[in-house]
Formats: structure tokens, C-alpha cells, sequence
């Protein structure tokens, strides 16, 4: 029904007609994306921007929905006063719910809805995320991934659903098909196109002259993120191309590229990838958004980045600070011959093709009718659904699990206990996410709290600390990692950290059986830990709504998610080739998991 080839036959003509009229500048305000705190909205109108977006904690002075309907309003007002009035389009990470938005319903990351495995239950979170973005007048956002991370040791493992291609596939293309069935239609990307999740540890480079903003932070802890992918085309296609081949089959109108490199050319400039393989072979109608100030990196001469990547097939760059220099630098290089007008035009038609097809000429604006459905009951009961099925029962002795609900006593530690801000992980109202109350929702002690009888006596300390002689014949440890986004979360050894363990031997001296809940973007190394849990549940990043945990832990509903990743021993054996490499098995296979 959504299906690029019956917009293409709809609108092409009024596209060819609306670029007839377009000035050189009008054509490359659209190719432009800014930040939106680096530029007004009458600014958004005197160059005739092609769209606005927020980043990771992008957010209005007072973050709550209202205010950011109103922010994104603005800027959508902002293109009607064109001159040619084409819509703005606002661009956000929704990649576990609108979750820069305080108050706004989180979900699973997608490691956690990967292990769910249910494609149907993933389209209906689509819907609920579109509505949620609608409200806020944003009909676009940068999601779903449909990276196939290689390496555990990558920061950004969280954001894919799963380490095999064939999980991938189906879970993003519903998670599409979701966004696409709200009242009106929400723009989508599948990034980050392509081998992001296949980079080698080590190889991340950063130069002075481009890069994050935090260059000098970065370059100290980003080894993997951003980094070359070294492999033979045959795997590059097998493994990491695949998902935007179907993407592709089922309609994509956007694609974003990656920071990342394919064995030492940076994806940005990449024309045989961008243009013969995406837009030729598989005839991709839709538009190439850049990465967040991603072509800086490609050369020290600023023009040279400018050229290369538009040339290699890129249609829309996410400058996103500095837009004159970029619109400056563009329009020179039409006026030279460096970029040809065809090349632009091209450029210009497949972003008003998205535009178009999206119904963003009659309806500019998202419906703030939704705003009280924000974070809503029914939109939390959605998640709460994908908690429960997320959550991987990975050992289970003795039949410690399921838990009744008629403890005398129980002895609550670890530092995600009760904390909203870990269990949602990064991409949570900030960038990198933060512990502590950052938004509204459900935190693991506030769930025991209202499913267990109301005789059972709550013993909470974080560090385990418990009077002296304080004894429960359950300890239950939640425990994990600190929230943490892309390169930042880099890590040469993801285990337990020192304070975790410390944790679980203070509660297994005061308990008879002691379950660990752990809450981590990806599994964590723990081998010398396992023979003092009694029951081990992976329960990933999995939002705001902990109920769907304690659904689980006390029985009222099954365990039923199965491993996305590999589990491995330890640190030898990664990345995962060295672990199917290794004469050893892992500690527990991608698809496993305990009913
Ligand atoms: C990330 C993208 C994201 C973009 C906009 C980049 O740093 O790599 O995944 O969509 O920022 O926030
Ligand atoms: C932004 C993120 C972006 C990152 C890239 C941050 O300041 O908030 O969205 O991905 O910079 O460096």
C-alpha cells in the first residue's frame, strides 16, 4: 500500500515541476539538515532548509511533550513561509521510543526486542512510537537499525536486534511497517548503512579536523565505533547488506550511512556502495541522509568532503552546526562543475519523493490531539508486554524462578534496583543517558513493591550493605552497566565490573538462593560469577516499564525470550569470529534460553 513505486507513479510530476522552479539555493536548503539549536526558525525560512533535527538530548528548555510539539511547530511553520512553502521535515532518534521526551513511553532497546523474536509484537511498538512522535509534530525518525553487530565489545551493540541477519530482517521491516500505521506516516531510516556492526576493535581513527564534538574524549575511548569494517564483499553482502536489500523490496524512502569505513574507505564517499549498489543495482528511490557531521571526517579540506560525498551518491548531509559554510561550500561547487546540477536535482527528487509520499504537502503538521497519549497506559501496556517477552531465563537451579509472591522477606541490591535511568540505558532524554530518576516510569523496586504481598518486608541497599544478622531466603541483585552511547561504550572487556561482584558476594552470604537480574546493553562476561546465582535473567536495556520484569520473576506470565547474541566465556573469545573460531563453546548460544 506504502510502496515507494505507487508514490513514484503519483507524484513524479509535480516533483519535476516544483524542481523546474527551484532556485540553486532552493535545491540545496533541501539537501540541508541543522541542528536545531544552531539555527531559528526565520532562518529555517531565509534559506529555505530542507529539514531540522534534534539529537540525542535535542531537547526543548522545559522537556515535556507540549513543549516539544510547540519547538518542532515552529520550524515546521518555518517552511511554509517559503518561498516555494515545501515542507520542513523534523528528524529525531526514536530508537526506543520518543526518548528524548521526558514523560514519553520507553522501550526495549532492540537487543531486547530481538530477543523477544515477535515481529507482530514489534509492529504494534511501531505504531505506539509513531504516535508518540506524532504528537510532537516529528514525522521522521532515525530508526530502525538494522545493524548485525559482529563484536559485543561495540557500544552500540544494544541497538541491534540480534549478532544473525536472518533475525534482523523481519524484526526492523515490522518495526517500518509500525511507523507507517499511525494516522499518517512517520519517515524511517535503516542505518547506519553499511558494516557498522563489522569494524574491527582498534581501528577507530580520529583526526583534529573532524569528528564528534568531543574529539579529544573520543579518541581516547572509541576503538571499535566508527571504525573499518575489514572484509571480503562476498560477507560484506551476506552478513551486513542484506537487511537493505529488503528494506529496499519493501519500500525504504530513507537510508542514513555510516561514520564507519569498509576496508579503509570511509562509507561516506563511497560511491560503488552508495550509488551502483543502493541506488543501480538495487534500485533504491529513496534519499541518503548523512551521519551527525560525518563527511568532516573524510579530509582536512572541508570542500573536498563536501564534493566527494555528494558525488559518491549522498543526498541529504546532517551538517548539522555549521550550515552556511556547507550551503556555501555546495553552491560553489555547483557553480565550478565539481558537482554537476543533475547530480542535485537527482539530490532534490528523492528527498520531495519522501516528502511527498509521506503526505507532508497536505499535512504539515503531526496531531497534537495525541499529546495526552504520551506516555499513556495503553502505550506503557505495549511495553510492559515487550519487557516480559524480552527477558532471557539464562540459569534457573533448583527451580528457584518463578519467585512467589509470599516472601516473608526479601533482600533487594545492586545498583539498578531502583533506577529508571539504567534500566533505559543511552538514548534516554540525553545522548549517553543518565542514572537516576530521568523520566517517568516503573523502576525494578517500585514493581516488587506492587506485586508482592503486602506482609513481605523489603530489605533495599544498592551496595548490599545489610544490618548485621539480616538473613532472606531470596536475595534478589540487579546489576549492570552504566548508560552509556556509541563509542563511550566501547569496551575492551564487557564483564562484570569489580563493584557488581562485590554485590552478589555481600547478598550470597545473606540469602539462601540469590537471583541476579542483570541490566546491560549486551551480555556480559560472568563465568566465574555463574556458580553462585542460583537464577539468571538477562534483562537487557528494557525501559521504563519494569512491571513486564516482575510479571516474569513472580510467575504471572512465562519466560519465553531466546538469546540475540552469543554468550561467550571470556574475553578470548571475542569477537564473535574468534568464539566460532575457538575449540570451546559459549556459555550459552544465540537462541538460547530457559522456559
Ligand atoms: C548517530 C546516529 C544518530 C545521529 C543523530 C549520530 O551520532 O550515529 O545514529 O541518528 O547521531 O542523533
Ligand atoms: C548529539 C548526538 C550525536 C553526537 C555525535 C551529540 O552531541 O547529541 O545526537 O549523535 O553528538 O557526536
Amino acid at each position: 500500500m506504502h510502496n515507494i513505486l505507487t508514490s513514484v507513479t503519483t507524484h513524479e510530476s509535480q516533483i519535476d515541476a516544483l524542481i523546474q522552479q527551484m532556485t540553486l539555493d532552493e535545491k540545496i536548503g533541501q539537501m540541508t539538515q541543522v541542528e536545531k539549536n544552531s539555527i531559528t526558525p526565520a532562518d529555517v525560512t531565509r534559506y529555505a532548509i530542507g529539514s531540522v533535527l534534534s539529537g540525542g538530548g535535542g531537547n526543548p528548555y522545559a522537556n515535556n511533550p507540549r513543549e516539544w510539539a510547540k519547538m518542532v511547530r515552529e520550524y515546521l511553520e518555518a517552511g511554509l513561509q517559503t518561498r516555494l512553502s515545501i515542507p520542513v521535515i523534523y528528524g529525531v532518534d526514536a530508537v526506543h521510543g520518543h526518548n528524548n521526551v521526558k514523560g514519553a513511553t520507553i522501550f526495549p532497546h532492540n537487543i531486547g526486542l530481538g530477543a523477544t523474536g515477535d515481529a507482530a509484537l514489534i509492529e504494534r511498538i511501531g505504531e505506539v512510537v509513531a504516535r508518540e512522535l506524532l504528537a510532537t509534530n516529528v514525522h521522521w525518525t532515525f530508526a530502525p537499525a538494522v545493524t548485525v553487530p559482529q563484536d559485543i565489545r561495540w557500544g552500540r551493540t544494544y541497538e541491534g536486534f540480534s549478532e544473525q541477519t536472518d533475525v534482523v530482517i523481519p524484526l526492523a521491516l515490522a518495526f517500518a511497517r509500525g511507523l507507517d500505521k499511525a494516522q499518517q506516516r512517520v519517515l524511517h531510516s535503516y542505518k547506519h548503512f553499511a558494516a557498522d556492526g563489522g569494524t574491527d576493535w582498534g581501528t577507530t581513527r580520529f583526526d583534529a579536523w573532524g569528528t564528534a564534538d568531543n574529539w579529544q574524549a573520543a579518541t581516547e575511548t572509541y576503538q571499535i565505533d566508527q571504525g573499518d569494517a575489514r572484509i571480503d564483499e562476498a560477507t560484506l553482502r551476506e552478513i551486513h547488506l542484506r537487511p537493505y536489500k529488503a528494506a529496499i523490496e519493501a519500500g525504504a524512502l530513507n537510508i542514513m550511512v555510516s561514520f564507519s569505513s569498509w576496508n579503509g574507505e570511509k562509507m561516506h564517499q563511497h560511491k560503488y556502495l552508495l550509488t551502483d549498489v543502493l541506488k543501480g543495482e538495487w534500485g533504491f528511490e529513496g534519499f541518503l541522509v548523512s551521519d551527525w557531521k560525518a563527511i568532516d571526517q573524510i579530509s582536512p579540506d572541508y570542500r573536498a568532503c563536501v564534493v566527494r560525498s555528494i558525488n559518491a551518491g549522498l543526498d541529504m548531509v546532517m551538517v548539522p552546526y555549521d550550515y552556511q559554510r556547507f550551503i556555501d561550500t555546495l553552491r560553489s561547487a555547483v557553480d565550478s562543475g565539481e558537482v554537476a546540477i543533475e547530480r542535485i536535482d537527482d539530490a532534490v527528487r528523492r528527498i520531495l519523493r519522501a516528502k511527498f509520499a509521506l503526505g507532508l504537502f497536505e499535512q504539515r503538521f503531526g496531531d497534537e490531539t495525541l499529546l495526552d497519549a504520551v506516555g499513556s497506559p495503553a502505550h506503557r501496556a505495549v511495553a510492559r508486554e515487550a519487557v516480559r517477552q524480552s527477558l532471557v531465563l539464562l540459569k534457573n537451579d533448583g527451580q528457584t524462578l518463578p519467585l512467589s509472591k509470599k516472601q516473608p522477606s526479601l533482600l533487594l541490591a545492586g545498583n539498578a534496583v531502583d533506577n529508571i535511568g539504567i534500566q533505559c540505558g543511552g538514548w534516554t532524554i540525553e545522548w549517553q543517558g543518565d542514572s537516576g530518576a530521568i523520566t517517568t516510569g516503573t523502576s525494578i523496586l517500585d514493581a516488587i513493591r506492587q506485586t508482592v504481598a503486602p506482609e513481605t518486608t523489603l530489605h533495599v541497599d544498592p551496595l548490599a550493605n545489610f544490618a548485621e544478622g539480616l538473613q532472606a531466603d531470596i536475595g534478589i541483585a540487579v546489576i549492570g552497566e552504566q548508560p552509556y552511547a556509541e563509542g563511550f561504550g566501547d569496551r575492551l572487556r564487557p564483564a562484570l565490573s569489580e563493584d557488581d561482584i562485590a554485590v552478589l558476594h555481600r547478598l550470597r552470604a545473606r540469602c539462601q538462593r540469590l537471583v541476579v537480574v542483570l541490566v546491560s546493553g549486551r551480555p556480559l562476561i560472568l563465568t566465574e560469577q555463574l556458580p553462585m546465582i542460583d537464577a539468571l535473567v538477562a534483562a537487557w536495556l528494557f525501559g521504563t516499564e519494569a512491571l513486564g520484569v516482575t510479571d516474569v520473576l513472580f510467575g504471572d506470565h512465562p519466560f519465553t525470550g531466546r538469546l540475540p547474541f552469543s554468550w561467550a566465556r571470556n574475553s578470548d573469545h571475542l569477537p564473535l569470529a574468534a568464539l566460532k573460531a575457538s575449540a570451546e563453546a559459549p556459555l550459552w548460544r544465540c537462541g538460547d534460553g530457559l522456559s
